[in-house]
């Protein structure tokens, strides 16, 4: 039993993995209690679920009561028979489980690790009713018609030394941002399945998809697969470009690990998230990486518990990795949402042309070739080409110019700073007034009604889709006719 502790459980996890219980047993209401005592600290799992009776609480307290390929109700979040024991353990030496079923009389089982350890030739002893001076720990119990109680205590991996009242909250902070997320699917909507409370306070879900906003720039519809075990469902979303959140919006989305991390594939096994980004070992030859250029993509995955065996379900259920059959399938959606996730983020959100729509009057353009890329000034934007047409005797001079330009574009500065300040630097007139882009616009505008005896209406026609221009219609609109 001692070596089951080490299966790597956090005290999140280990808690996800005793809400599943009460979830599967048709619980409403869960409440986590963390009391602050030192070294006699507890935590305690509060639910409403049918609850067990004498004999179903003595197979639960058991380590694999349950064969994982026995076949399980299609919203049982279980698997492996062993949750209840080796999320536990992970954190506690005493566990004291209370449960009542409907009907019948309450009873109460309790695994102690320091008691085994004192006798070690009595077996594997299953003690009967709370620690003596822990009855009171299951007081909320009592006048339940149904429902369990976990309890935790002797918290040797929580309370180690040196950890304080203040590492204690700190571990409640963490443990709320988790759950928020591990369960948002089954709290949110208007009638949600789970209310969950920590410490008396509601969680509130934290969707990762961002659902409803309306800067988003993208989501897919729904795509399935029905594979021999079963039908996974799949759902892209690129998310909106940091300029387009306030900075409350933007914190929030960042999720508990931050923007960059929480990319990728979310996986979810009967509305419960299992993993929250990352891209499951997919790519094009190497395996992708979680890289700032694609931290608006998220993908919604949804599994439901017939595929454990072919998806690797591990006891934490902390991992998930998708069979050969519909890795291609993934890998192509994925590439999908990455591309167009990787373009809002180094567009700042300004919307690209559509694929069939008239292609944009580009500033710059970069040369493909064997020896590398190039960053070229296109003589054919209009305010370059306004120059040189002009420049008459000046040519070689304004030739030289752009020449010198493009041979010391600040490519590793640009880059440094991308990656410093995990944001592309600002282009495309960005955060300045309306009134500068329109100094610039107008002055491009006289210069194609006037000296290229263009009319108003087709100089405004060629400036809508000239590179920074398109993002301003309303500017374009503006102009004089
Ligand atoms: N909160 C609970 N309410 C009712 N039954 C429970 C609860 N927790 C555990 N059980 C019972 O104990 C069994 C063992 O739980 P566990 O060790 O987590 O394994 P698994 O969830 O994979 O079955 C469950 O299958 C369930 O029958
Ligand atoms: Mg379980």
């Amino acid at each position: 039993m001692e070596s089951l502790r080490g299966l790597g459980y956090s005290t999140a996890s280990a808690l996800a993995d005793i809400v599943d219980n009460s979830v599967s047993a048709g619980a409403g209401e869960v409440r986590i209690e963390f009391s602050w005592d030192g070294t006699n600290s507890r935590i305690s799992v509060l639910d409403n679920g049918h609850g067990m009776n004498d004999g179903e609480l003595e197979c639960a307290m058991r380590l694999g009561e349950r064969s994982p390929l026995d076949e399980r109700n299609s919203s049982d979040l279980g698997r492996f028979g062993m949750g209840l024991k080796t999320a536990s353990f992970s954190q506690c030496r005493r566990l004291t489980v209370a449960s009542v079923r409907e009907g019948s009389t309450p009873s109460c089982l309790r695994w102690d690790l320091d008691a085994l350890a004192a006798r070690p030739d009595d077996g594997w002893i299953l003690f009967e009713g709370p620690a003596p001076g822990s009855d009171g720990f299951l007081a909320p119990l009592s006048g339940m018609r149904s429902g369990t109680l976990v309890l935790w205590e002797n918290l040797d991996r929580v309370v180690t030394a040196g950890h304080s009242a203040d590492d204690f909250s700190g571990l409640i902070d963490n443990v709320e941002r988790r759950l928020s997320m591990v369960f948002h699917r089954l709290l949110q909507g208007p009638r949600p399945r789970l209310i969950l409370f920590l410490n008396g306070r509601p969680v509130v879900p934290w969707n990762p998809f961002m659902s409803g906003h309306p800067a988003k720039p993208w989501d897919s519809p729904i795509a399935r697969m029905i594979t021999a075990s079963g039908a996974v469902e799949v759902e892209c979303h690129v998310l909106p470009h940091r300029d387009r959140l306030t900075s409350g919006e933007y914190e929030a989305g960042g999720g508990p690990e931050g923007w960059t991390a929480q990319q990728g594939f979310y996986v979810y096994r009967n509305k419960r998230l299992l993993l929250a980004g990352g891209w499951l070992g997919l790519g094009q030859g190497r395996a992708w990486n979680r890289e700032e250029s694609h931290r608006l993509a998220r993908i919604r995955l949804d599994i439901p518990n017939s595929v454990d065996a072919d998806w690797k379900i591990d006891i934490r259920k902390s991992t998930a990795r998708p069979p050969v059959s519909v890795r291609p399938w993934l890998t192509k959606l994925a590439e999908d949402t990455r591309e167009k996730a990787r373009r809002v983020f180094a567009f700042r959100g300004s919307p690209a042309p559509r694929p069939g729509g008239v292609p944009v009057e580009q500033a710059w353009r970069a040369e493909y070739s064997r020896s590398g890329i190039r960053y070229r000034i296109d003589e054919k934007h209009p305010a370059v080409a306004a120059v040189i047409d002009g420049a008459g005797p000046q040519l070689p001079l304004v030739r030289a110019m752009l020449k010198v330009i493009e041979e010391t574009v600040p490519v590793q500065r640009i880059w440094l700073d991308t990656a410093e300040n995990k944001e592309t630097p600002r282009t495309g007139f960005s955060g300045e007034t309306s009134e500068n882009v329109a100094a610039v616009l107008r002055v491009l505008f006289e210069d194609m009604t006037g000296r290229r005896g263009m009319s108003p209406a087709l100089a405004k026609k060629k400036l809508s889709v000239t590179e920074p221009f398109q993002n301003y219609p309303e500017l374009v609109a503006a102009l004089p006719e």
